[in-house]
Parts: C-alpha cells; structure tokens; sequence
C-alpha cells in the first residue's frame, strides 16, 4: 500500500466548497477502516493483551470512540449523552486532565464489555458526531473541525496499532495464527547507493498547509551534512551477515542498555524470527513465512539498528538528514514499508508550546527517553504519512514494523 501523504481535501475536492460533506466523508472513511481492520479477528482476538505496550483491539475500538466523546461531543454537541458513563475510565489512555483511567497493563482483563456493547458505543458516538457535522453552521463547523481531525488521524494511528498489537499477540500461540492467510508484503524499489548532502542550513518542520501533529512544528532550520544516507532500506541478507558474523554475541557493537536487553531477553535475530529446519522464518500477519533475503529487515528495535550500524561501519542519519533527503524525493522506501529508527532524540523543536488542556498531552509529555522514527510503515493507513511526520518509540521496542537506513559522515 502506499502511504505517501493524501490530502483528504484534494481527494474530495470539497474541504473549502462543501466542508460539511468533506468532513462527514472524512469520519465514515476512517472510522470504517477500524472495522474493517478488526472484522478478521474473533472476539477471543479482540480481548487478549500479549503485554503492557500492546492493547486489545476491542480497547483500540472503544478508546477511538471515548477520544471522540470527550473532546468532541461532550464540548461541543449540547445535550449530547455519553453511552455509558462508566466508559471514561476504562477507555481513557493516558489523559490525566480527562480524569482518572484504567491500568494500562490490565487491558486485556476487560472481557465487558463485549464486543457487541463496543461496536454499539462507537454508533452511539458515529450518530452524534454524524448529526454535530450535518447541522453545523460554518461557524460552529470552523471550530469543531480542528477536532475531528485530530480525532480522525487519532483513530488513524490506532489502526495501525491494531495490526502491530495482534501480531505480538499472535506471537505468543504456538499455532502461529495469520491475521490474513492472503497478506502480502508492500512492493518496494530497494535502490541502491547514496544520497549526498552538503553541508549547508536548511529548513525542516511542518510547513503549516495541512494537518500535523504539533510535535511537528515548529518549522526550523538545522545545519546538516556533510554526510552520504542509503537510498536502501537495511535487507534481511545484510541482517543475516551481522548474525552470521556474531553481531548478536559481541558486547562491543551494542550500547550498554541495550547489551542488557540482548541478555535478559535472549535476543539472537529481529522479532518474530525463528530458526526452522535450519532456515530462518518469521511471523507475518500472513502466518509464517521463510525470511526473503532481499526484503527489508523488520521488528528490529533501536539497540539493535544501532549495533547494526555500528557493526557497518556506519551510523543511523540524524531525523533532520533523513527529512532533508525524503523532501528532495532521494529515498526509496521511505513510505509504506517499514518505520526507520534515526539517531535522534524525541525532543522538542525550537519554539515547541504543547496546546493548553487535555489535548495537550497527546505528544509533548513523551519527550523523554524516546528515539524518534521516520517515514511510515505497511501498517500505517493510507493517507497518513508526511515527511515531516515523527513518530516514536522506546529504545527497546520492536513490535511495531521498523527498520533502519544508514548514513555515513564526510563526503
Ligand atoms: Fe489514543
């Protein structure tokens, strides 16, 4: 699937002529592919929480639908009546100013309610944002658009979250289940060589025409280069050689945490892998497949894309060389296959101001002990990746589709 940015404005044609219609078009679309993204899986799936990172997806579900309740129709649809009250504590994330929440790790202990009260609070939650948007005046639309939006790329990377969080989960049977036994891994182009930037200034950031999360602005300038990034993503034939060659079992390529991790975990290959009949397969959410020696390495966590590097000789591009190269349309792969860790920190930009109140904490808060990654993923739904996109993850991570690209310094 391609992921490369897709203004919803421009696929309709309508966001300024009819927004009304764009908007509602916009909800149906989205909210549906949730669905769709849930509909293979039983009720037994929908429940299970394979660890305290992953969330059940019948919790992706109804916690969609509650970040449309509490910041949507609760402010601003009068008279509206939540679904059930007792659902802003089991549904709340991590919103400490919407109020006290369920323990995150205790997820999957919600067998109620079931699917079936779920799937009724979130049409319950599509009638009243359905009505809020049809009867909006252009006013009233103007001031409530910036939230559903929110709300819509909210539930957009929940989507891609349902797809990482079963497959962990699915991880853990012995039966191996496939998400979708007709899954097929995104086409790529696996270009080869270089892309040279010369030292210089130049901008990166959000340039504010569209959505973007606020943790994207603002816009700023760095000094960069010189230094030479892959057009290539890392393949698993090259993972296979930093295996072959120990990289596993030599403390010296890894930084001291994540030695640690190598240890206390075991890790001898990317996530999901397993030795079978002398040949490395792995989970895919098509079920169990032989490692293509040719595709992008996969389920790889910072330690390791770091340990890779350094076994290479090279290093991880910084997230401003990785989005000055992606803005000058150099890199292959950058969308649509797998998130690539860079060297940098998830910190804030230059000027960065979290918005007042709850929806405030949706990024800023997470800016310690987090590296960032670039690009998207096979998960990430369509129309939701830009190049100034950050997303992020603990160092140790590795559930979710990332890979890496290298870079090295000097030209
Ligand atoms: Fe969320």
């Amino acid at each position: 699937m391609s992921s490369i940015a897709i203004d919803r404005s421009a696929a309709h044609g309508n966001r300024d002529s009819d927004p009304v219609a764009h908007w509602r078009d916009a909800y149906v679309a989205v909210r549906a592919e949730t669905e769709r993204r849930a509909a293979p899986l039983s009720a037994e799936d929908q429940v299970v929480q394979s660890m305290p990172d992953a969330s059940p997806t019948k919790w992706h579900r109804a916690h969609t639908a509650w970040f449309f309740e509490e910041f949507l129709l609760k402010a601003h649809a009068p008279g509206y009546r939540p679904f059930d009250a007792r659902f802003a504590y089991l549904f709340n994330s991590y919103y400490v100013a919407a109020g006290p929440r369920h323990a995150r790790p205790k997820r999957g202990l919600l067998t109620r309610p079931d699917m079936g009260e779920v799937a009724a609070y979130r049409a319950h939650v599509d009638a009243a944002v359905g009505a809020l948007i049809d009867q909006a005046n252009p006013a009233a639309l103007a001031r409530i658009a910036s939230i559903v939006e929110l709300g819509l790329n909210h539930e957009q990377q929940h989507q891609e979250l349902i797809l990482t969080d079963i497959l962990h989960a699915f991880d853990q049977n012995p039966t191996l289940p496939a998400y979708d036994a007709a899954w097929q891994p995104p086409a790529r182009a696996s270009a080869a060589g270089f892309v040279e930037i010369p030292e210089g200034i130049r901008t990166i950031g959000h340039d504010g025409n569209g959505f973007c999360f606020d943790n994207e602005g603002p816009a700023h300038r760095v000094l960069a280069g010189p230094v030479r990034i892959a057009r290539g993503l890392v393949t698993n034939r090259e993972w296979l050689a930093f295996m072959d060659d120990g990289g596993y079992a030599t403390p010296s390529l890894w930084l001291s945490d994540g030695w640690a991790v190598v240890e206390a975990e075991g890790w001898r290959a990317p996530g999901y892998w397993r030795e079978i009949d002398g040949g490395w397969h792995a989970l895919t959410l098509g079920g169990l497949r032989a490692i293509d020696p040719d595709a992008p390495v996969m389920h790889v966590s910072y330690y390791e894309a770091d340990a890779f590097a350094r076994w290479a000789r090279k290093h991880l591009p910084s997230e401003a060389e990785w989005e000055i190269a992606a803005r000058a349309d150099e890199l292959s792969d950058a969308f649509g296959v797998v998130w690539q860790w860079t060297r940098s920190a998830y910190a804030s930009y230059p000027g960065f101001v979290a918005a007042s109140g709850a929806l405030g904490e949706y990024n800023g808060k997470f800016m310690i002990n987090q590296m960032v990654l670039r690009g998207s993923s096979l998960a990430t739904p369509e129309g939701h990746s830009r190049v100034s996109y950050r997303n992020f993850f603990y160092p140790p991570a590795r559930w979710q589709f990332t890979g890496l690209r290298l870079a090295e310094y000097g030209c």
